[in-house]
């Protein structure tokens, strides 16, 4: 792929990324996005994150790249910047509530706009045998990363998000789906099971999106969650010895179908390119309201 010269645009949002991963504080000069619609995108440092921030950088949106990898996070910026395209980076833990705080405060205060949110960091259920571990705060990790810390940015984000609708808000989930218990939603008790913990994780990111679909009717922000293809060749597939079923790209078709497709309409579970049923306890509006209500505590947003 051809380099072509830097626009003036791209020198700003450069010099920007400069001061983002160095570490200064929201008091440095807001990103420049001209006249660009602005995606933030979670995890795109690596895996399907990464395809969908490229995807959005080719048509035509600003891109914030987010992941804990800060060489991975600059060439990503660097590859959107290559082809002309707009984009800086925020380095985040999202096993750290601290950390997703200022990374809200970061996009409140540099971004006068925000089109896109995607959802997407995430870990997997782990080896097998995988025992359980906690967040910084406390909490079980898939749940902290997966849900926990998606949830505090979605809210804390709202606003930003209402102001600039239409805007669309998707959260990448998964067909692994478990129903949670809320006597052991942090997985205490019991043998622990790495693939319950991020399929309770993954259904909890649905119901948000059910819960938040409800809220933002008539405001012109969609919420919508998509499970992108069952396998693919990213590295949380990989590092645990699967086999690949699907390609990345597979997989990026369906998010950016969501994220670009008045069709997809809001409050829908998309099993790749179909409108499907998620797991029951989805629809269960008590158990909906238990959920809200118990992350609004963990967050400390209640
Ligand atoms: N792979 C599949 O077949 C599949 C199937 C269904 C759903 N999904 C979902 O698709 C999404 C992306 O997964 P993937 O397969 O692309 O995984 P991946 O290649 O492992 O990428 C995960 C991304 O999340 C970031 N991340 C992980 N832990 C983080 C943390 N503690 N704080 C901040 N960022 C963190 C990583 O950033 P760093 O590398 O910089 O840490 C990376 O950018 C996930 O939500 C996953 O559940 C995947």
């Amino acid at each position: 792929m051809s380099i072509r010269p830097r626009s003036l645009l791209a020198t700003l949002v450069l010099a920007s990324v400069a001061a983002l991963v160095s570490g200064e504080t929201a008091t440095a000069q807001a990103v420049d996005t001209g006249i660009r619609p602005v995606a933030l995108v979670t995890g795109s440092t690596d895996g399907l994150g990464r395809d969908v921030a490229l995807r959005l950088g080719a048509a035509g949106y600003h891109v914030i790249v987010h992941g804990r990898n800060e060489e991975r996070g600059r060439a990503v910026v660097e590859e959107i910047q290559s082809t002309e395209g707009s984009a800086s980076l925020i380095i985040a833990d999202f096993a750290s509530l601290a950390n997703v705080r200022q990374l809200a405060a970061k996009v409140l205060a540099d971004y006068t706009r925000l089109d896109v949110l995607v959802n997407n960091a995430g870990i997997g259920r782990g080896p097998d045998g995988a025992t359980r571990e906690e967040s910084q705060d406390g909490h079980e990790l898939r749940f902290a990363v997966n849900y926990l810390s998606h949830f505090y940015l979605t809210r804390t984000l709202l606003p930003l998000l209402r102001e600039s609708a239409p805007a669309r808000i998707v959260s990448i989930t998964s067909t692994a789906q478990n129903a949670i218990d809320f006597e052991n939603v942090m997985l205490e008790r019991g043998p622990y099971d790495g693939a319950r913990a991020y399929g309770q994780s993954k259904l909890a990111q649905i119901m948000m999106t059910m819960d938040l679909a409800v809220e933002l009717e008539g405001t012109g922000v969609t919420a919508n969650a998509v499970h992108p293809a069952i396998y693919m060749a990213t590295s949380m597939v990989l590092n645990r010895g699967g086999t690949p079923m699907a390609t990345i790209d597979e997989g990026a078709d369906p998010v950016m179908q969501v994220i670009m497709s008045p069709l997809a309409g809001s409050g829908n579970y998309w099993r790749q390119a179909t409108n499907a049923r998620a797991q029951a306890q989805a629809y269960d509006l008590e158990a909906r309201r238990r959920l809200h209500e118990l992350s609004l505590r963990l967050v400390g947003l209640n």
